[in-house]
């Protein structure tokens, strides 16, 4: 008994079960297959998916439990663990409960493993020989289908190997909200199947191949190319976007033949977008570069050359340009390590700040580095979620699955403003579709009527009922006391024909309102690592380790001699500039602007005027062809290093395969560029960068390849910064003249500027405090909103632009099994807008913007708002870029457009 001076022993937090004889501590909750797996007995399993509901449909987990009347089997996957549970799993009752269910599901498998896919790696091979009887009494004949049967455009249903697990189908329906498949006809005619005029049409089709325990489901792009044994794999990072999914790279024969998705509690869970499982195609692409280029005249085409001409050919052009005539646009496709060690040899070496990662289609740097950083994880344990973002299923599939399991599945209330509606409208309490331009209009009105103005009007052409509601989600969800008041915002490029600064503006508003305990964002970029490179500095303005240029000055031109003085141009401006004949040269990382850049003839202008074009690229693409030295890239997958996702989250990518031809890691172009320049970078391999990175990135301070592993590393590491600035500090009371003199950066020898290379002020002069410490991270300001967004009127409609999964880039287009789902051009229009047009569905309308007309197929899409047209962005024919007008968004604030109507 206790007494006064004796505490209460804190309460039990874990269970006693034993397993086989051996008692384990579970958590309560668990349930007993995952348990037992976790402390090393397998049972047995084709239905359970630990990411997935149970069902208990395949009986295969059958195990003793001890009862009050005695043993008896039960499903694992179906029995949560009690305090004091005894379990058998290997007894002969449980022995032959497993011969039976084995002996059943072969009754009607069709056995045909020497041309299955899934032989060889199948569970049912697996557990049969592990698990099943050692012969079958069944001499019947089997079932028989047509086989294989294409369910999509990317998986085949071989129906009489399918056990009826019920994980495909519930994929569909609980994880990807795409219940496309289903059970049909009754008993030994049971089989999958799709509706009949419905296709499955899932942007993670791919996922129910991988976790189908036979071969019934198989990928089109990996049938019948590999044996599993012949394949050799490695863990990586998926750059195919800015979610960062781990991934397993499986290859054969020196060729990616498959990706696989990696458990990763932090980011995927196991799960990849179709884009990301299958543009592995495009690796080993025929049309890749294989050759560096170089154009020997004007008006010819660039040819074959060594690497040591191309080389001396793009060393001439970056040193006989001054800094602030050449534009560096891209890097996203890079990893860290070659986007720092471009940035030193652009920033420190040859002191160049136009350069940017992004293509004018994302937020400003400042914005993305400068906010709060949210994780993935954040959003499922927040109160409220806010959206601001473009379609996230669109741009960012997976993380669609994780916003939209908070939503539907853990009912975390939702908010979304958006310029039309997106694939997580439907999953959102209230969706404001606000009119294009006017999301700061929106945002402001939302958080008045949370703070207690409610809306009593439309505004931004959103109802005032709707803003009102969706004030009471959020004043419901923090007065809930879930999720202890804390708020994510989801921000992001709503749609390309609105600017960076009107969404940031909103963003501000959102982040600045007087509610929720905490705010952070969780940055929806596009661009496979462009978090990485704009981490790294390849920014306007900014320097590796999310500094501003003004507060890392001294630390950077103590580390690297020197840094440009004044931002640059971001890709915009130095299109612009280029068209004006102020850029003498463009060197292009990975970068397609004339495809890519949101405005057409602002890009073809800069590319007509600018005489050199420098293009590192792993295919020709319209950019490179108008460069006079292309140097071919190795990519994904041919390269190692660590990259950086959308929360700030540092991951492995590693090489599986080799580059095509005479191709070379980026970083190691950046090297030899700095070598015929007469600098040293002082880099002879990846890790050699991985260290420096962690050395002088502040943000990336102390990052290792080994940090990075696993499910990686989330940026800045806690305690880093701090520890660097004590060790600083003891540092210089021991030994004041250490670090930060213009002697010691004189000592550095190799990092000196030419006289002439730039008209900025040198910084060897610069005085070093006497205490250095890390610079501080950036912290973003609100922009200042310039434009004022004209009234609607009824002639003209808004335009809306936004990527599609699938599009006309570089690296869809080079894999086969995906460039065919690209959409194509179309002027999405809602039902009414076409009905008051007089237009017809599918047929052709001449759409007309301020300076050009195009021509294009109608499309009824109800999630496109009255008032509004949607263009997708990047399709074959280019719609949108030549309708998006930036000189009008610029003026404006956003694009018009009219309709003609075209004579049938
Ligand atoms: Fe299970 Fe595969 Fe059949 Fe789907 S097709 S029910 S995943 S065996
Ligand atoms: Fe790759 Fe992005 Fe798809 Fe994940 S969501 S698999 S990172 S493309
Ligand atoms: Fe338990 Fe299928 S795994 S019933």
């Amino acid at each position: 008994m206790s007494d006064a001076t004796t505490p209460e022993p804190p309460p039990k937090t874990t269970l006693t079960v034993t397993i086989d004889g051996r008692a384990t501590e579970a958590d309560p909750g668990e349930l007993l297959i995952a348990h037992a797996e976790k402390v090393g007995t397998y049972i047995p399993r084709f239905c359970w998916h630990p990411r997935m509901r149970e069902v208990g449909m395949c009986r295969m987990c059958l195990v003793e439990v001890d009862g009050p009347r005695g043993p008896s089997l039960q499903p694992a996957c179906m029995l949560p663990v009690n305090e004091g549970m005894k379990v058998v799993t290997d007894s002969p009752t449980v022995k032959k409960a497993q011969d039976g269910v084995l002996e059943f599901l072969l009754v009607n498998h069709p056995l045909d493993c020497p041309v299955c896919d899934k032989g060889g790696e199948c569970p049912l091979q697996d557990q049969t020989l592990s698990f099943g009887p050692g012969e079958s009494r069944f001499v019947e004949e089997k079932r028989h289908y047509e086989k294989p049967i294409s369910i999509s455009d990317l998986v085949l249903l071989d129906r009489e190997r399918c056990i009826l697990c019920d994980r495909c189908t519930r994929f569909s329906k609980e994880v990807a909200g795409d219940p496309l498949i289903h059970f049909v006809n009754r008993g030994n005619r049971t089989e999958v199947n799709t509706f009949p005029d419905d296709p499955f049409s899932s942007y993670f089709s791919g996922n129910v191949v991988q976790i189908c325990p036979v071969g019934a489901l198989t990928a089109s792009p990996y049938r019948f190319t590999a044996r599993p044994w012949d394949l050799d794999q490695v863990e990586s990072t998926c750059t195919s976007c800015a979610v960062g999914c781990r991934v397993v790279l499986q290859s054969s024969g020196d060729r990616v033949t498959r990706t696989q998705g990696v458990d990763s509690d932090a980011v995927n869970w196991g799960w990849l977008c179709d884009k990301g499982r299958f543009d592995f195609e495009n690796i080993g692409s025929v049309d890749r570069l294989t050759n560096p280029k170089v154009r020997k005249a004007a008006g010819v085409a660039a040819q074959d050359a060594t690497w040591f001409e191309a080389l001396e050919r793009a060393a001439s052009v970056l040193r006989n340009t001054p800094a602030e005539q050449v534009g560096v646009i891209g890097g996203a496709r890079l990893t860290n390590e070659d986007a720092y060690a471009w940035a030193k040899l652009l920033k420190g070496m040859l002191r160049i700040d136009n350069v940017d990662a992004q293509l004018g289609d994302g937020l400003s740097a400042q914005f993305i580095v400068g906010t709060p950083q949210a994780t993935i994880g954040d959003i499922a344990g927040a109160s409220a979620v806010i959206l601001l973002s473009p379609d996230v299923k669109e741009e960012l599939p997976v993380l669609f699955l994780r916003i939209r399991d908070a939503a539907h599945n853990k009912r975390v209330p939702m908010v979304e403003l958006a310029p039309k509606a997106t694939g997580l409208s439907r999953y959102v309490r209230q969706s404001l579709v606000y009119r294009s331009g006017e999301a700061g209009v929106a945002a402001r009105a939302l958080v008045a009527a949370v703070a207690g103005t409610p809306a009593d009007r439309q505004i931004a052409g959103v109802e005032a009922d709707l803003i009102n509601s969706a004030a009471a989600t959020i004043s419901n969800a923090l007065t809930s006391g879930k999720g202890n008041g804390n708020v994510v915002l989801v921000v992001g490029r709503t749609s390309l024909a609105e600017t960076a600064q009107s969404i940031e503006d909103a963003a501000h508003v959102l982040l600045d309102a007087p509610f929720g305990a905490s705010k952070k964002v969780l940055h929806a970029c596009r661009r496979s690592n462009v978090r990485g490179a704009i981490d790294m500095g390849l920014a306007p303005g900014m320097l590796p380790g999310r500094v501003s240029l003004a507060q890392g000055l001294d630390w950077f031109s103590t580390e690297w001699g020197a840094v440009p003085m004044l931002p640059g141009k971001d890709t915009a401006a130095m299109l612009r500039a280029a068209a004006n004949g102020e850029l003498k040269a463009l060197v292009l990382l990975g970068a397609d602007p004339l495809t890519d850049f949101p405005d057409h003839v602002i890009a073809e202008a800069a590319f007509a005027a600018v005489p050199n074009i420098v293009a590192i690229d792993l295919f020709d693409t319209p950019s490179t062809d108008r460069a006079s030295v292309v140097l071919p890239a190795s990519g994904y997958a041919e390269k190692s290093g660590t990259v950086t996702n959308l929360e700030g989250r540092v991951s492995l990518a590693t090489a599986k395969v080799s580059g095509p031809g005479v191709a070379r890691p980026d970083w190691m172009i950046a090297v030899e560029l700095a070598n015929r320049l007469g600098h040293d970078l002082g880099f002879e391999s990846v890790e050699d960068i991985t260290a420096e990175i962690a050395r002088v990135a502040p943000a990336y301070l102390t990052m290792t390849a080994a940090t990075a592993g696993g499910n990686g590393a989330l940026t800045p590491i806690a305690g880093a910064i701090d520890a660097a600035n004590e060790s600083l500090a003891a540092t210089t009371a021991a030994e004041p003249d250490a670090h930060g003199t213009t002697s010691d950066v004189a000592e550095g020898g190799d990092t000196r500027l030419d006289d002439d290379a730039d008209s900025v002020e040198s910084v060897e002069s610069v005085e070093s405090p006497s205490v250095r410490t890390v610079p501080p991270l950036v912290t973003a300001a609100a922009p200042t909103l310039a434009v004022s967004v004209p009234q609607p009127d009824s002639y003209s409609l808004r335009l809306v632009v936004g990527h599609v999964l699938y599009d006309d880039g570089t690296l869809v287009s080079h894999s086969p099994s995906l460039a065919k789902l690209a959409p194509g051009d179309g002027l999405h229009l809602h039902p009414g807008e076409i009905e008051r047009h007089g237009l017809s569905r599918g047929g052709q309308v001449n759409v007309v913007s301020q300076r050009t007309a195009v021509m294009l197929t109608v499309v009824e899409n109800e999630a496109v708002a009255r008032g509004s047209a949607f263009v997708p962005f990047g399709q074959v024919g280019g719609a949108a870029a030549a309708l998006l007008d930036a000189d009008e968004l610029q003026a404006s604030g956003i694009v018009k457009i009219r309709l003609e109507t075209v004579a049938e």
